[in-house]
């Protein structure tokens, strides 16, 4: 038990997908997994353990933004002895990108004081895990499904008046979404691993949205080459 999961270690998986909202977690676990039993409802934050394709495997929200990520990603790595975690989300697009494009983040980058706080880390980019990327581009070719490659900027802030792009600039942030700092650097710290795999649902200034129905093909494809990847995990 920690502050904000009640349940106990020999409840989880070493594996954690982590969407940000509580409620695809149950979509996941009632669509993929088997035997799954639910293992968090505090706060809300509905969380699940089940196998795929006889892999355990953990299946929780993160909910939104650096702070709610960083206490989940923190204290399922640190109390709960997890080793690996791949967020599964959304971005708005910054670049050329396209409603639907998925991207395998290399490298989040912020003016997130998260990292500085954490651990005097001082640096605005931290990067992802690359036994984990490799997994996820192998499976990605197998199963004939197009990813990008790329750096994210994570922001604190979704609804903002300014225009600075200093930040996506310097690194080429193909787009925006508000959790891969907090969780790319709990894995830093702790020596851990986490990856994420992100779809394009807006464009950035929030003129195009995914429809309902684009959302959820999305949402299984990435569902799918996640879980597919981390069967892999340990081979
Ligand atoms: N901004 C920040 N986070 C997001 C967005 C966005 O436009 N879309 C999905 N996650």
């Amino acid at each position: 038990m920690t502050p904000h999961l009640e349940f106990k270690k020999e409840d989880i998986s070493n594996i954690v997908l982590m969407p940000g909202d509580p409620l695809r977690a149950k979509y996941i676990s009632d669509n993929y997994l088997e035997n799954s039993i639910e293992i968090n409802d505090v706060r809300n934050m509905l969380g699940y353990t089940g196998y795929y394709k006889g892999k355990k495997i953990t299946v929780i929200g993160s909910g939104m933004g650096n702070p709610s990520m960083g206490i989940y990603s923190y204290e399922l790595y640190k109390f709960y002895d997890v080793d690996y975690i791949i967020r599964i989300g959304t971005c708005g697009a910054y670049k050329d990108l396209k409603l639907m494009d998925v991207i395998l983040v290399d490298n989040s980058c912020s003016e997130s004081t998260y990292a500085k706080v954490l651990d005097d880390y001082n640096l605005d980019i931290v990067k992802s895990s690359d036994y984990l990327n490799k997994l996820i581009e192998e499976k990605a070719k197998e199963k004939d499904i197009n990813i990008l490659r790329g750096n994210i900027h994570c922001s604190d802030v979704f609804y903002k008046e300014t225009n600075n792009t200093e930040l996506i600039d310097k690194y080429n942030c193909l787009g925006v979404e508000m959790e891969t700092f907090a969780l790319f650097s709990n894995a830093r710290l702790l020596n851990k691993n986490a990856s994420a795999i992100i779809t394009v649902s807006d464009s950035i200034n929030h003129d195009l949205v995914l429809s309902q129905e684009e959302r959820e093909k999305s949402l299984n494809m990435m569902i799918i080459l996640a879980l597919e990847s981390i069967l892999n995990i340990g081979e």
